[in-house]
């Protein structure tokens, strides 16, 4: 069966924006995944290690709509690489149009593996893509990259909607520590076969499906948790911006 992936890249990157950015100008901003880092978009960045392997017959990357950048810039051609602009409401609204893309005009077979992966997790290796191909393709269900969580747990008291995190309101407080033990931050790529995925996404509430094996799960699967590296982060706040590009530059060294 042949293996192939879609990139979700249609997001807006609301949690990315700076607030002192949003407020000096009336220019929508740049989404996220085409903010440069060393001189190569984010999506640049992913599209390439995702080229870097063979096994991986052919990429779909779902943009919005409206999108004029992907285009625009040569540095997004790689080979066995299509965009197309089927972007949805919501990132399981892209996954679902971006696995239909393949289905229609790949001829990709529902027994076929799809990796799904975010294109804002940039730092992305060939070598990590490879290590949950080896796990999951002789797997009943996949799988998806995952990390132990590294941190203490805590679960907060039950607070009114307006206190909490809002300036002046009331903090938050620990109601109890749950043990971290046995639990895991879950990243992508995210590996499945095509016809159970798509089957997953089907009916369900799209926008409160935050990744494709709580799909999964929900169908009464248990996916495959395979070790990732805390450096397979999401760039989703102004701070990561850099802490990617640091990483990136380490590599280079
Ligand atoms: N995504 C997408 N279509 C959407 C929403 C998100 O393809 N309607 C993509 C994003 O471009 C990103 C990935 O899904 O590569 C992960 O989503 P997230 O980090 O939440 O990105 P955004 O939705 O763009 O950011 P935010 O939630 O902060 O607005
Ligand atoms: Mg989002």
């Amino acid at each position: 069966h042949r293996i192939w992936a879609v990139i979700p890249a249609a997001g807006i990157g609301q949690r990315a924006v700076a607030h002192s950015t949003a407020a000096a100008t009336t220019q929508p901003p740049l989404p996220k995944q085409y903010h440069r880092l060393l001189g190569r978009s984010l999506l640049a960045h992913t599209l390439h290690a995702f080229a870097q392997v063979p096994t991986i017959c052919h990429t779909v990357v779902v943009i919005a709509p409206d999108d004029t950048v992907f285009a625009s810039q040569t540095e997004h051609a790689f080979a066995r690489t299509q965009a197309w602009p089927v972007g949805g409401a919501s990132r399981a609204a892209s996954v679902r149009n971006g696995l239909a893309v393949l289905a229609t005009h790949y001829q990709a077979q529902p027994e076929d593996w799809v990796l799904v992966h975010d294109a804002a997790r940039c730092l992305i290796t060939p070598e990590w893509i490879e290590r949950l191909i080896q796990a999951c393709q002789n797997d009943a269900i996949g799988g998806l990259l995952a990390l132990p969580l590294p941190d203490t747990l805590k679960e907060e008291q039950p607070r009114s909607a307006s206190s909490g995190l809002d300036e002046g309101g009331k903090p938050a407080r620990v109601a109890q520590t749950v043990p971290r033990s046995g639990k895991w931050l879950a990243h992508t790529p995210q590996m499945f076969r095509l016809g159970l995925l798509q089957a997953a996404l089907d009916g369900n509430n799209l926008p409160s499906i935050t990744d494709e094996a709580s799909a999964i799960e929900l169908a009464g699967h248990a996916p495959q948790l395979v070790p990732s590296s805390a450096q397979n982060f999401k760039v989703t706040y102004p701070e990561d911006f850099a802490l990617a590009e640091a990483v990136l530059r380490a590599r280079n060294e």
